[in-house]
């Protein structure tokens, strides 16, 4: 017995007739009644009383009918639940370092998430060193970073170069500029972020200076961003951000563009060697969709 015999069996005993049940399961009454004749067979037991008319159940008809219905009820439901379950099982984990989320990382899932409904996404915050171990442990997916960190089994891939901006307090004489250099902040109290052992955007700005033969004279590092500009808003200093970090709206805190032609932070994507799954496609293509929307330069990179 097969759910069809079910199927045949339930359109019959409801429309009380051969010929409408086969109007309404699109298929001709003879093989219809050979399928009904088949199942009686099978069970041993007349389904219907063939001599009344409209086709009344017989007694083991009526029994068949309640289970008969309880049967296809239930397959149903498992069907639409092993697909439900296979749907929310597609996920993609993406470590991402804290200062990009303050930029376009939060536009980005939010698109990514509209266009990919049943693809659970989820977002680990991790410096760009963690990523690299987390994606050969495979506990994520995909990793977007700062930093050109280089491993035999990661492919790094350069997204955009993202001008610096420097944050001052409107009080101070640079924010009446249009734009500094990082010459003139050489003497400013300058607060750098995050406080950590690895290489990061602190060391990453340190290193900017010291390209442009400038030893910054009053440094000092704090734990975040966001500690940063407080500090910032209190006119205890300056600290340069990410222009994306401009979103970060604080009273009193100007953000005035670096001019220097290497005043930029690089967007790295990390993910394995190899491994080019159709959901990372689909995020690499949304990231340049919001970089069009946005109006932001970059060049194409290959997956
Ligand atoms: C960006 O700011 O360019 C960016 C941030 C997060 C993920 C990808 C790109």
């Amino acid at each position: 017995m097969e759910l069809r015999h079910l199927r045949y069996f339930v359109a019959v005993a409801e429309s009380r007739s051969f010929t409408q049940a086969a109007e309404r399961l699109f298929i001709a009454q003879p093989p219809l009644s050979r399928q009904i004749q088949q199942l009686e067979a099978e069970l041993g037991v007349q389904l219907f009383e063939r001599s009344s008319r409209p086709l009344q159940l017989t007694e083991a008809g009526q029994f068949f009918y309640q289970h008969a219905l309880k049967l296809l009820s239930n397959a149903e439901e498992i069907k639409c639940m092993t697909t439900r379950i296979g749907i929310v099982e597609r996920s993609i984990k993406i470590g991402f370092v804290a200062s990009l989320l303050y930029g376009l990382l939060s536009k980005i899932i939010y698109v990514f998430r509209q266009q990919q409904p049943n693809l659970k996404v989820e977002l680990i915050e991790m410096s760009t060193f963690e990523q690299i171990q987390a994606l050969k442990q495979g506990k994520i997916d995909v990793g977007f970073g700062r930093l050109r960190i280089s491993d035999p089994h990661i492919k790094r891939i350069l997204l955009r170069e993202e001008p610096l901006v420097l944050a001052v307090h409107q009080s101070h004489v640079l924010a009446q500029k249009q734009c500094v250099t990082f010459a003139q902040l050489e003497q400013e109290q300058l607060f750098l972020y995050p406080k950590s052992q690895e290489a990061n955007f602190a060391t990453q700005v340190q290193s900017i200076f010291a390209e442009h033969g400038l030893t910054p004279k009053n440094l000092k590092v704090v734990r975040e961003i966001q500690l940063a500009l407080g500090l910032v808003a209190a006119a205890e200093g300056m600290c340069i951000v990410p222009e994306s970090a401009k979103s970060i709206q604080l009273a009193h805190v100007k953000y005035i563009p670096i001019i220097d032609h290497d005043a930029t932070s690089p967007v790295f994507m990390a993910i394995r060697h190899l491994d080019t799954a159709d959901d990372l496609r689909a995020l690499f293509d949304c990231i340049y969709q919001v970089y069009d929307l946005e109006a932001i330069q970059y060049e194409r990179a290959v997956l």
